[in-house]
């Protein structure tokens, strides 16, 4: 085994994906788990197989569509869970298999989680192990919690799953809490006291509730820890967990340290993409590495600075994340064959009807706007705007201004039917418009708990992307659209949220609700 490798695991489908309003259809994770084949991971943790038939049918599925990472799944230390696990993974390879257990181990957990004591435990961490073993070769255990688990407390821990056939521990920092002096101690701890440790991978598992997920997988990885468990963009529960692209490219610009991963980074920015549209999350401009500023330089010192010579101001090369600088930019005047070629760049390879109607609409758009960039075919080929809807926006007149109050002509159809026009007022344009959407809704409980306004590229004609949190009676549901209207997404995205609410609960009889109450 090469000491150096640091094998990486992805968990942008499992812990990623547990994000409120970014969950993925299987077709859409298989799409990603295709990618992040391609980006070289070695290991996609693919889902919680009992958690859901949905999780369950993703694991099955990504199995079939990859051929080289390991297919992770994750588990309780509860038997059933194992069994279920076993069962999704049946399909795959066994040396491709791997089964992801384990239980609380800080004493918090340990008192409250499973009202329980340290020795019972750690005989349900070996049982779950030793049942694992049974199914598959490779099981990786995790002692969850192990951030503010004791220290010497987890070594027994660790030693004993080894034991009992561990062939991964994974030390997770669930909660975000470690410093990373204190968390690479603990790996350092476990290196010294576990005498079975040789026996097996350690693993990195960090979350960002203070922002130090990346500093502290590093001070595993520095002591010791050879596999880190990460996902892209560093979506996950809160505040997210350790991102994959802040971690390879500190190893990639950091060669003296001596560590090496199988990612092919040019990869990592199309990656990155891919997840932000697909599962609708915003990635903060100023984000390291895929961030829209990452490798802008603004001040005049800086710039000055990289004409001369991009080593003044610029640690890595934005080719090297993937980044294509001289990206071709459509127009108008573009034919079908440029928009067939710079679609299959982005990974979607599209001819006959499917490209005619998507020449339509590039024309559409382009006819709203100059210049079109690659964000904007991918949000072209998601569909975002044109699936099918239970309310749909038919028509939509503002008037908004100084001395002026703001005024929305609203006209919508609601399982197809088409309702008459609806108008109120407002303290602005987005007041407006969604007052007159509650008109026609009023039976329900609508309110707007989040708006997120970011634009693709620049110029006043750019595409604007929204994502939205509209809680509909009680229930929170997640919004997204682009337009280039920017008031019309807004809305779009409001009534995205509220579709879902619809599909959720199964809903398609507004128009009823509205007759009965007349
Ligand atoms: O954060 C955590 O502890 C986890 C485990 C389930 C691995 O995600
Ligand atoms: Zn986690």
């Amino acid at each position: 085994m090469d000491n150096n490798r640091v094998y990486i695991f992805d968990t942008t489908l499992r812990d990623g994906e547990q994000v409120p309003g970014c969950q993925l259809n299987t077709v859409e994770k298989i799409q990603v788990a295709k990618q992040l084949e391609l980006l070289g991971v070695d290991i996609i943790e693919a889902g919680f197989p009992i958690s859901s038939p949905g999780d369950f049918k993703s694991v099955v599925e990504i199995g079939k569509a990859t051929t080289r990472p390991v297919i992770c799944a994750l588990t309780r230390a509860v038997e059933k869970d194992i069994d279920v696990a076993a069962e999704s993974l049946q399909g795959i390879p066994m040396e491709r298999r791997r089964i992801h257990t384990g239980i609380g181990t800080s004493d918090s957990h340990i008192k409250y989680k499973f009202n329980s004591n340290r020795e019972e435990i750690i005989e349900r961490a070996k049982h779950a192990v030793q049942y694992a073993r049974k199914f598959v070769e490779d099981v990786e255990f995790y002692a969850e919690d192990a951030g503010r688990t004791d220290n010497e407390y987890l070594a027994r821990v660790v030693e004993a799953v080894i034991a009992a056939g561990a062939t991964v521990v994974n030390i997770p920092d669930t909660n975000g809490y470690c410093l990373p002096m204190d968390y690479g101690t603990k790996i350092k701890y476990l290196f010294d006291h576990v005498p079975n440790i040789d026996k097996a991978i350690i693993s990195t598992h960090c979350h960002n509730d203070l922002g130090m997920a990346t500093a502290n997988t590093m001070a595993g990885l520095l002591n010791g820890a050879r596999q880190a468990e990460v996902t892209i963009n560093g979506i996950g529960e809160r505040a997210g967990n350790t991102s994959l692209e802040e971690i390879v490219m500190i190893m990639k610009c950091h060669h003296n340290l001596g560590l090496d991963t199988g990612i092919d980074t040019h990869k990592i920015f199309p990656t990155s993409r891919m997840v932000r549209n697909l599962m609708n999350m915003p990635v903060q401009p100023n984000k390291a590495i895929v961030g829209r500023n990452a490798f802008a330089h603004s001040s005049g010192i800086h710039q000055d600075g990289v004409l001369k010579n991009k080593d003044t101001y610029e640690i890595m090369n934005p080719q090297d994340i993937g980044i294509d600088q001289n990206a071709i930019v459509l127009t108008a005047r573009s034919g079908r064959a440029a928009l067939k070629y710079r679609l299959s760049t982005l990974g979607h390879n599209v001819e006959g009807a499917e490209l005619d109607s998507l020449y339509q609409k590039f024309l559409d758009l382009a006819d709203k706007k100059k210049e079109i960039h690659d964000d904007d075919l991918l949000l072209l080929v998601s569909g975002h705007n044109t699936k099918q809807q239970y309310i749909k926006i038919l028509k939509l007149q503002v008037t908004s201004g100084i001395d002026t109050t703001p005024v929305s002509v609203l006209q919508i159809s609601t399982g197809g039917v088409v309702r008459e026009l609806k108008a109120d007022t407002g303290n602005g344009p987005v007041d407006a418009t969604i007052n007159a959407l509650k008109k026609f809704l009023s039976q329900y409980k609508m309110e707007l708990r989040e708006l997120t306004l970011q634009s693709i590229n620049k110029g006043s004609d750019d595409t604007c992307k929204v994502h939205v949190q509209v809680e509909v009676n009680g229930m929170i549901c997640y919004g997204f659209a682009s337009n280039t209207d920017v008031v019309l997404a807004t809305v779009e995205a409001y009534v995205d949220a509220v579709n879902k609410y619809f599909v959720i609960t199964n809903k398609d009889n507004v128009e009823d609700e509205e007759e009965e109450k007349k």
